[in-house]
C-alpha cells in the first residue's frame, strides 16, 4: 500500500486513443468524485494522436450510458507537456501508457520543480491493484463492459484512499 495522501485538485486520465478507457474514466471519476463532495478537476488525453478531435469511440458511449455515465460531449486530445504542470495527478490505463508518460515528463527541463505525479490508474485498487484497464477497441461488447467495471473499482479505490489521509 503506498503512502496516503489528501484528494488532489486536479487529475488527468491518460489511455492510448483517449476514445475508449480515458474519457470512461474521466467521467466515471466526475460522477464519483461529486457523489463524495471532492471538488476536482477532472480531464483526459491519448499517448496518441490518432483520434484527435473525435468523440470517444461509439461502443465506448453505448457501454457507458448503459451504465448511467454521458461521454458524448468529451473530445479526444493528446497530452502534453503542459499537463504536467497544470495537473496534481495523472494516472495512466497500462503500463505502456505509464512508460510513455515517463519519457515525456523525462523530457520537460524540470526547472519548475513541481510537475505531476504520476501512478498507474489501478494503484490503489484492492482488487486489481498493479494490473492494466484492458485496451477494449479491437474487443467486443464484454471487454467494454468490463472496462466499466474495473474503472468504477479503481475509481472508488482512490476516492477511500483520499477519505482516511
Ligand atoms: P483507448 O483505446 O486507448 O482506450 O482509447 C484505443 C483506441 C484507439 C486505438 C488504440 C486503443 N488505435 O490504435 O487507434
Amino acid at each position: 500500500m503506498s503512502t496516503k495522501i489528501s484528494a488532489p485538485s486536479s487529475i488527468l486520465l491518460v489511455c492510448l486513443g483517449n476514445i475508449c478507457r480515458s474519457p470512461t474514466a474521466e467521467e466515471i471519476f466526475r460522477q464519483q468524485a461529486a457523489i463524495a463532495g471532492l471538488d476536482i478537476k477532472i480531464d483526459s488525453a491519448g499517448t496518441g494522436d490518432w483520434h484527435l478531435g473525435e468523440a470517444p469511440d461509439i461502443r465506448a458511449q453505448n457501454h457507458a450510458k448503459a451504465n448511467g455515465y454521458n461521454l458524448s460531449k468529451l473530445v479526444s486530445r493528446q497530452v502534453s507537456a503542459d499537463d504536467f504542470r497544470n495537473f496534481d495527478l495523472i494516472l495512466a490505463m497500462d503500463s505502456q501508457n505509464l512508460a510513455d508518460l515517463q519519457a515525456i515528463k523525462d523530457d520537460i527541463a524540470n526547472v519548475d520543480g513541481s510537475l505531476a505525479r504520476l501512478a498507474l490508474f489501478s494503484e490503489e485498487d484492492p482488487t486489481y491493484g498493479g494490473d492494466d484497464v484492458p485496451d477494449p477497441y479491437t474487443g467486443d461488447g464484454d471487454d467494454f463492459e468490463h472496462v466499466i467495471k474495473r474503472i468504477e473499482s479503481s475509481v472508488k479505490a482512490w476516492i477511500e484512499s483520499w477519505k482516511h489521509a
